[in-house]
């Protein structure tokens, strides 16, 4: 392939622009000329690229400068978007004419749920070749271990919660943290360990606005009870309830046994979402990335990469971490995660129950 075609899509996350490096280094190395489309599905329709890949005097083909520069940064340089066009066909017809306009014969989409689902339409509908790589930090796409940004995010609620945790103790209050995970709370429950929380509130429990009010009331109860200074409880953005709410109605509850009781609510939204990318995304997106190009260029399509332990039943690239997977078993599975039918949520909510119970103590 002469010429390939990528794409970040969907909400952003960490690692994206350290995986569009790689896509651009790995592919100029195989000397494959890199267009970035700009803002997901939408710069296919609008025929809107930028060449992430230069001519260099050796007459070899090196990497953008501007995105060498950038791998290390969050967001991603050549832009996001969630496209309703590319859903209907005449947007997917337009996308395929402007590619082959080009010269484009490969493309590579890095995103979510929404994203992924377009890139498998897409490739099984106009049989061009498309290879797919897990962009989402709500952790919530099948056949990979996690997702580009999941590690950034995970790191920015840590310390969003040791700072929290820092003033609460010093005023000796209870505090409702809500992090991102519209409909996965991954986030929620891994963070929750991660910071030692009180407890964590997640969709996949399914409890009852009312039930929600009594667990955190208990928490608190018990927490200053036990002497804590700090009562700490994660709240997944998955579930309805919005948090003020839900602090508002627990501060009421207690108020005639607690009342002195401080309980304040933070939302850290969109914060979770950005920042420079740590270690493991960086690596994970470049390796993905770099994988994501050799499955191209060697005829692969309706793929995804998928990060991995070795083994576990994909067919095998050159980085034992990194596996190949058929994007329609990709989505089943995602779908699974996201209904709650999946074993692997099944799994989560067993542990979270173990945690439960001495998360508290
Ligand atoms: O990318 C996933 C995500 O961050 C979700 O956690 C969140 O619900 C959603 O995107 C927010 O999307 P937007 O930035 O479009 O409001």
């Amino acid at each position: 392939m002469k010429t390939i075609a990528v794409l970040t899509s969907g909400g952003d996350s960490p690692g994206m622009n350290a995986c569009l490096r790689a896509v651009a280094k790995v592919a100029a190395g195989r000397g494959t000329h890199v267009l970035g489309s700009l803002e997901g599905y939408e710069g296919l329709m609008d025929d809107r690229f930028r060449d992430l890949t230069r001519h260099l005097p050796d007459g070899k083909v090196g990497t953008d400068l501007e995105l060498d520069a950038a791998g290390g940064m969050g967001g991603t340089v050549i832009g996001s978007a969630r496209s309703a066009r590319f859903r209907e066909k005449p947007g997917r017809d337009k996308a395929l004419e402007n590619l082959r306009a080009r010269g484009v014969e490969g493309l590579i989409v890095i995103g979510g749920n929404g994203s992924l689902t377009g890139a498998h339409l897409f490739a099984t509908e106009t049989g061009f070749k498309v290879v797919g790589i897990p962009g989402s930090i709500d952790n919530d796409i099948g056949c990979t271990a996690t997702c580009l940004g999941v590690d950034t995010a995970l790191n920015t609620i840590v310390d969003a919660c040791d700072k929290i945790s820092d003033t609460a103790r010093a005023h000796r209050r209870a505090f409702v943290v809500e992090v991102m995970g519209r409909d996965c709370g991954y986030l929620a429950m891994a963070s929750s360990v991660a910071v030692a929380a009180d407890a964590v509130l997640i969709r996949e429990e399914g409890k009852s606005e009312e039930q929600l009010v009594a667990a955190v009331a208990d928490v608190i109860r018990k927490g200053f009870s036990r002497g804590k200074r700090r009562v700490l409880i994660i709240k997944s953005e998955g579930i309805q309830m919005p948090t003020t709410k839900l602090v508002r109605q627990t501060s009421e509850l207690l108020e005639p046994e607690l009342p002195n009781a401080e309980i304040r609510a933070t939302v850290l939204g969109h914060v979770v979402r950005g920042g420079n990318p740590s270690y493991q995304d960086r690596a994970i997106g470049g390796r993905l990335g770099a994988c994501a190009v050799a499955a191209l260029l060697d005829g692969a399509t309706d793929e995804m990469l998928g990060w991995q332990s070795p083994n576990p039943g994909g067919s095998p690239t050159m980085d034992p971490y990194v596996q190949r997977f058929k994007l329609d078993q990709v989505l089943v599975e995602t779908k699974a995660l996201i209904d709650g039918t999946s074993p692997i949520i099944k799994r989560r909510l067993k542990l979270m129950q173990v945690a439960a119970d001495v998360l508290p103590l």
